[in-house]
């Protein structure tokens, strides 16, 4: 049971801590270190690489350290022959390296030969000098059917300086190539440790939004700006002048045992082209800064001839996009498209600052729809970067909501409540009548967590405690509760307004994403998942504070086909605290009444049968 000060310094902690990080991160920036991640100027939600993360991260192994059973590592020298003219490793290289790297391990954990399915979005944090060594590792997070998402962190290494620093981190899906009796079940991973539990539940989201991707970018760009806004500059350079197409023929070096040209081959290939598109623009050495998710859309095996197209869509002030097309034939044939990709240069200076670049004067025919979608693409890539990786200890704010950016918040949702599910340390605070209350102080953020289980089927309890606006049949702090916005099938927003804590107060409203997932296997929890967004068409109104959710929501998982346990998470936000501290301070019970409030909701409409098996979404 926690003490009164025990309490009163979690408190002063969280409400002092964001203090702490600004007043820490200036000193470090005092003394020459910043920490690896910093908030954007401008925008208060977005996280951001710093510009020299250059801390040691070098941590050597202990023979009896645990070791994931599907892991498998690389470590390259850069030789001259891998590297390009300003003696850095060529990232077509690295991309070979890392292919061949993840499918090892895919294979390792399958069993059988795999193919390359789709690379997720690659950010490359630092280039790699002739001399120093390239560290790869790959494991797989997590097995689906027939396919796995394979983790891969690369490093580079300066022996004579005994350091190491992250260059980029990638996700890739890897498939088991069907035998003669079809597709291959994989056998399921087993996370071991509280990462591995983290990885694995977060990469069920990751799955649903790549196999969302095709569909979510034709919508966003057909919703982009429309019409001849391609601006006219006197200095444009036609995009026909920055114009590549080189064939290649995929010999034996070049594709696995099965025949199959390794996917790393093909990005490498793809990544060749697009350098000399960039370079016919700017007229210097191009740094590849980003390549956009991607996905291997058909195979080609030796003897095909693959021929690579690029062109740059558009350039900006400081970056530019080039799109990269692959389509392999053999003799006669009609070319197939296997792979189309887009990548963001820039050039860097001497001091390694980004220079202007010319603007670009789009082709006729596809150039204005190619030069207007690099546009809409630059914004996807900003938000899906900066929120999808937005760390859990740099609390988010809340961030604008808008139907470009809603896969990622969603995202963001679901993967912030796993990765906090999934945490081992949380300490039982109070137990009442098989109702558990626990804390967790991590990084100078407190989070709260009610467990209980229920005589009710899960996707019951889930379809009732997914539909917010029947919060307040049960839970006293939801005094009214609004849909504004029934986003998809599974997300929605709603307004909700809580009673203030003491007379003198106003009550409080928050602005909620909800996002409720079923199970991706069985094991998987039923979530919901809730977090505070803006909207333009809801602001803070003088009538209410307005509070905000870091992360929140339930884990409902099924213990047999009518029990199943209720979880409750919360990150505790100053505007949750003082509903919560008489609790953790076990002055009061009300999360326990909640709670047997809740139960008995759930126990009165277990027959409803308005919602009787389905979601409220
Ligand atoms: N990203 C991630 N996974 C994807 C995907 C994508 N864009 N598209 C399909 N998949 C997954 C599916 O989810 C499915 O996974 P599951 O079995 O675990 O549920 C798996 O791929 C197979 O899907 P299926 O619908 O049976 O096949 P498909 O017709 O979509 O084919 C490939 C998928 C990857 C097999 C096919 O596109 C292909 O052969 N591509 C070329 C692969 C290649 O040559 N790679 C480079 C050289 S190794
Ligand atoms: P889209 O044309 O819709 O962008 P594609 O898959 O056809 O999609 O092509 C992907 C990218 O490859 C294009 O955006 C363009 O940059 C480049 N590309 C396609 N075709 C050519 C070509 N014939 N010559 C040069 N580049 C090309």
């Amino acid at each position: 049971m926690f003490c009164l000060t025990a309490l009163a310094k979690l408190i002063l902690n969280y409400f002092f801590s964001r203090h702490w990080v600004r007043t820490i991160r200036v000193l470090l920036r005092g003394v020459g270190l910043e920490p690896t991640t910093f908030r954007c100027c401008d925008c208060s939600s977005h996280t951001m690489a710093s510009e020299e993360p250059e801390v040691g991260l070098f941590i050597p192994e202990r023979a009896e350290m645990y070791r994931n059973s599907t892991e498998v590592k690389m470590s390259q020298i850069v030789l001259p022959c891998h590297a390009n003219h300003r003696g850095e490793l060529s990232v077509g290289q690295l991309l070979k390296w890392m292919d061949s790297t993840a499918c090892l391990s895919a294979e390792r954990h399958a069993g059988c030969s795999c193919i390359t399915a789709s690379v997720d979005d690659i950010h490359f944090e630092h280039t790699i000098g002739v001399g120093q060594v390239v560290n790869i590792k790959a494991k797989v997070n997590r097995a689906f059917n027939s396919s796995m998402e394979v983790g891969i962190m690369v490093s580079c290494e300066d022996l004579f300086a005994n350091r190491q620093w992250k260059v980029c981190n990638a996700f890739a899906t890897f498939v088991a190539r069907h035998t003669d009796e079809g597709k291959v079940q994989l056998k399921q991973v087993m996370p071991q440790t509280q990462e591995e539990q983290t990885e694995y539940s977060v990469a069920a989201e990751r799955r649903r939004m790549r196999l969302l991707h095709t569909e979510i970018m034709k919508d966003l760009l057909g919703n982009g700006p429309k019409g001849d806004d391609c601006q006219d500059f006197d200095d444009a350079v036609p995009s026909e002048r920055t114009r590549v197409e080189s064939v290649e023929l995929v010999l034996p070096p070049h594709a696995n045992h099965q025949v199959n040209t390794f996917g790393g081959q093909i990005m490498a290939w793809m990544e060749n082209v697009a350098t000399i598109a960039a370079s016919r623009l700017c007229n210097a050495h191009p740094t590849l800064r980003t390549i956009d998710m991607f996905h291997f859309r058909a195979p080609s095996q030796v003897g095909d001839r693959v021929v690579l197209k690029a062109i740059v869509n558009n350039a900006f002030k400081n970056s530019m996009e080039v799109g990269v097309c692959a389509e392999a034939y053999r003799g006669r044939e009609t070319p197939r498209h296997i792979n189309s990709a887009f990548m963001t240069f820039e050039v860097l200076d001497a001091e390694g600052n980004p220079r202007n670049l010319p603007r670009i004067k789009p082709e006729p025919l596809d150039g204005p729809r190619r030069y207007r979608e690099a546009i809409a693409r630059k914004k996807i890539r900003l938000d899906r970067k900066y929120i999808i990786s937005c760390k859990q200890t740099e609390v988010p704010l809340s961030v604008p909501w808008e139907p470009s950016n809603q896969v990622y918040l969603s995202y963001n949702n679901v993967s912030a409540l796993k990765m906090l599910a999934a945490r081992t340390n949380w300490v039982l605070t109070s137990e009442k009548n098989k109702v558990n209350l626990y804390t967790l102080e991590e990084n100078q953020v407190l989070c709260f967590k009610v467990e209980t289980h229920v005589d009710i089927a899960a996707k019951r309890v889930f379809a009732l405690l997914s539909d917010l606006t029947r919060r307040k049949e049960w839970d006293r702090h939801y005094k009214h509760c609004e849909m504004i916005n029934q986003v998809d099938e599974e997300d929605a927003i709603y307004h909700v307004i809580t009673p203030s804590v003491s007379k003198t107060n106003k009550g409080q409203d928050f602005i909620l994403l909800a996002s409720c997932r079923t199970p991706c296997n069985s094991g998987d929890p039923y979530l919901i998942a809730l977090r505070s967004v803006t909207l333009p068409t809801h602001p803070p109104t003088e009538d209410y504070i307005r509070g905000e959710i870091f992360c929140a929501g339930f884990s409902i998982l099924e213990v047999s086909s009518m029990v199943c346990k209720v979880s409750y998470y919360n990150q505790a936000s100053p505007g949750v605290l003082p509903y919560i501290s008489n609790d953790i301070a076990g002055l009061s019970s009300g999360f326990y009444n909640s709670f047997c409030s809740c139960s008995k909701f759930l126990e009165e409409n277990k027959e409803s049968r308005a919602t009787a098996d389905s979601t409220a979404f």
